[in-house]
């Protein structure tokens, strides 16, 4: 999978050329939220898994006088943006054009086995949704392609094409949360005999035929976020990088997820309670579960429930208003380590 780092390497598609980007391309959401939860230090290795427009990276590098950031990211377009915002900071930059799901290898490629902290700013960036070339917005007509990495076999035409009814709709219900997924993944099967679904106009006329103007909008904000996730495999991306998270993780090091929807929080969440130490009640010294799980734990929780954006920011950016935050700090090894001594 590592086709090389920096920006040399990268090719300019002219369907996801962003050169005639001005203005914001992306506007950090809960940044300074993220990084009290990092807790940076001077000269700390920081891995920004989503790099987008680099606002997190930027941030980071230049409030840790002589930290060094990895910025991951699959998108071309963002590879390019980030590249030249961060080209100042010289080596404290390092642009890793990959999937986060393979975080560790793709940082041990570059000599990195342990870093001071982690942070995923999940979904799609501001640019990625308004310059839409790729399909992600229902209100943009645009081929119904949604691949985030150029690179992925799959583009959401062929998911509407080559699907089963049956699968249509667990992917619309699993994906989307969507009640009436059986009754879309049959309009489409039924429409996809008449005509291929080429576009995002087509697929959204097909889904809103016959439904109600008032429930329009949400339905294909589920239908359009489910085909989505699946053409990228978001969840199991994010699985994936939070499973190999802890042992990147130094003593102390930290470990930032900002999710947008509610199955990313829940997966975040899970991961969270799966590895962090178990509660116990005021003068009680819990079971022998409790105490197995206690020995077992790498992480400290450092938010025991999702942290909101404030009222500021969401007035300021609308676009954050659905982001929750959930950090945990890595428990040193000597105390983690006392189950296998
Ligand atoms: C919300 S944006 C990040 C914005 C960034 N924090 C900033 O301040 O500009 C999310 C970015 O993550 C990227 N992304 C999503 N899934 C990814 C994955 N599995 N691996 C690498 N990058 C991914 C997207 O392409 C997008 O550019």
């Amino acid at each position: 999978m590592d086709n090389g780092s920096g920006s040399s390497s990268l090719k300019t598609d002219p369907k996801r050329d962003d050169s005639s980007v001005v203005g914001a391309y992306h506007t950090p959401v809960m940044l300074e939220e993220s990084l009290e939860c990092l807790a940076l230090c001077e000269d700390g290795i920081y891995v920004d898994a989503t790099l987008g427009g680099g606002g997190y990276a930027e941030a980071i590098i230049e409030r840790a006088k002589s930290a060094r950031v990895f910025g991951f990211d699959t998108d071309p377009a963002a590879q390019r943006y980030a590249s030249n915002r961060l080209a100042r900071f010289g080596e404290r930059f390092v642009l890793v054009p990959e999937n986060f799901a393979s975080i560790a290898d793709a940082l041990r490629a570059r000599g990195i086995t342990a870093v001071d902290g982690i942070v995923f700013d999940l979904g799609v960036s501001s640019h990625q949704l308004d310059t839409d070339s790729i399909g992600l917005s229902y209100r943009i007509e645009a081929p119904l392609d949604m691949r985030l990495d150029p690179r992925l076999k799959k583009s959401a035409a062929e998911v509407i094409a080559n699907s089963d009814e049956s699968q249509l709709a667990q992917i619309f219900r699993a994906y989307g949360e969507e009640r009436f997924a059986g009754q879309i993944a049959r309009k489409i099967v039924q429409a996809r005999t008449e005509a291929r679904i080429e576009t995002t106009t087509q697929l959204a006329s097909v889904i809103t035929n016959g439904l109600r103007e008032d429930k329009r909008n949400e339905t294909l904000s589920r239908i359009f976020q489910a085909l989505r996730i699946e053409v990228n495999d978001e969840l199991g991306n994010l699985r994936q990088a939070l499973e190999q998270a802890p042992e990147l993780l130094r003593d102390g090091g930290r470990i930032v997820v900002v999710s947008y929807h509610s199955l990313e929080d829940r997966i975040a969440k899970e991961f969270f309670r799966k590895e962090s130490a178990p509660r116990f009640e005021p003068g009680s010294l819990g079971g022998l579960k409790e105490a197995i799980d206690l020995a077992r734990a790498r992480l400290r929780l450092l938010t025991r429930k999702p942290v909101a954006p404030s009222r500021e920011e969401v007035e300021r950016n609308p676009r954050a208003r659905s982001a929750r935050l959930r950090a945990a700090e890595r428990i040193a090894r000597s105390i983690a380590r006392i189950d296998e001594q």
